[in-house]
């Protein structure tokens, strides 16, 4: 059993004060920070790029964990590596040679996953799952933060770990979840196999600070 990640999504941060934020996280044992890429073409919204990922690296150790929704990912990839991103996720739906950006991510020395959207089948990454590090399942339409969790998204989330299973990749590729998650929705999907749980409203918009939202979301899942 692999031991379950934490990563908070700075899109929910105050983007005035990212580096204080994102030291706050940090402190509270957050295991990686989760940067959401939006281009205002696959998704309908604008967010940040390589110049505030470089500005994260300046600010933390812990690794970057870097979301890429948006088309043609290959143009820059290199440019986020050099940023200092560690992690990068592209979506199946902007990549029809996925094989070649996954392997291009490897080369430039960062670790691969792939992102599939909520009407996105699971077999769509049977040929490309052993190839990566991570299978982010989408647990709301990708394009803002705060949208409720897509209340399918467990039975997907057992669907592409079996599919690990089968294929014999599960000890070396994660599943993280994406959008929705809090203390109510994270049991479900660790339940189901997902051991990386990205969260931007639950950690940074939380009443009693993140500090300890990261907690209470840790022990609503102790159980699993
Ligand atoms: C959604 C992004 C998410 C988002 C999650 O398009 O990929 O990372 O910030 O936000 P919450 O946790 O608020 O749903
Ligand atoms: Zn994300």
């Amino acid at each position: 059993m692999k031991k379950l990640l934490i990563a908070p999504s700075v899109l929910a941060a105050d983007l005035g004060r990212l580096a204080r934020d994102v030291q706050l996280v940090e402190k509270a044992g957050a295991d990686w920070i989760h940067v959401d890429v939006m281009d205002g073409q696959f998704v309908p919204n604008l967010t940040m790029g390589a110049g505030v990922t470089a500005a994260l690296r300046a600010a933390t150790s812990i690794p970057l964990d870097v979301h890429l929704m948006i088309e043609t990912p290959e143009r820059l990839i290199d440019d986020f590596v050099e940023a200092g991103a560690d992690r990068i996720t592209v979506h199946q739906e902007t990549c029809p040679h996925l094989h070649r950006v996954v392997s291009q991510i490897r080369e430039a020395g960062a670790s691969p996953g792939v992102a599939i959207n909520p009407a996105t089948p699971v077999e769509a990454v049977r040929e490309i799952a052993e190839h990566v590090d991570l299978v982010l399942v989408m647990t709301v339409n990708p394009g803002f933060g705060g949208q409720p969790f897509i209340s399918t998204s467990p039975g997907k989330v057992r669907r592409v770990r079996d599919l690990l299973e089968e294929l014999q990749v599960d000890e070396d590729v994660r599943i993280q979840v994406d959008g929705g998650i809090g203390i109510e929705t994270a049991p479900l999907v660790v339940e189901s196999g997902a051991d990386v749980l990205v969260a931007g409203s639950a950690i940074f918009g939380a009443a009693g600070g993140p500090e300890r939202a990261i907690r209470e979301l840790r022990a609503a899942c102790a159980g699993d």
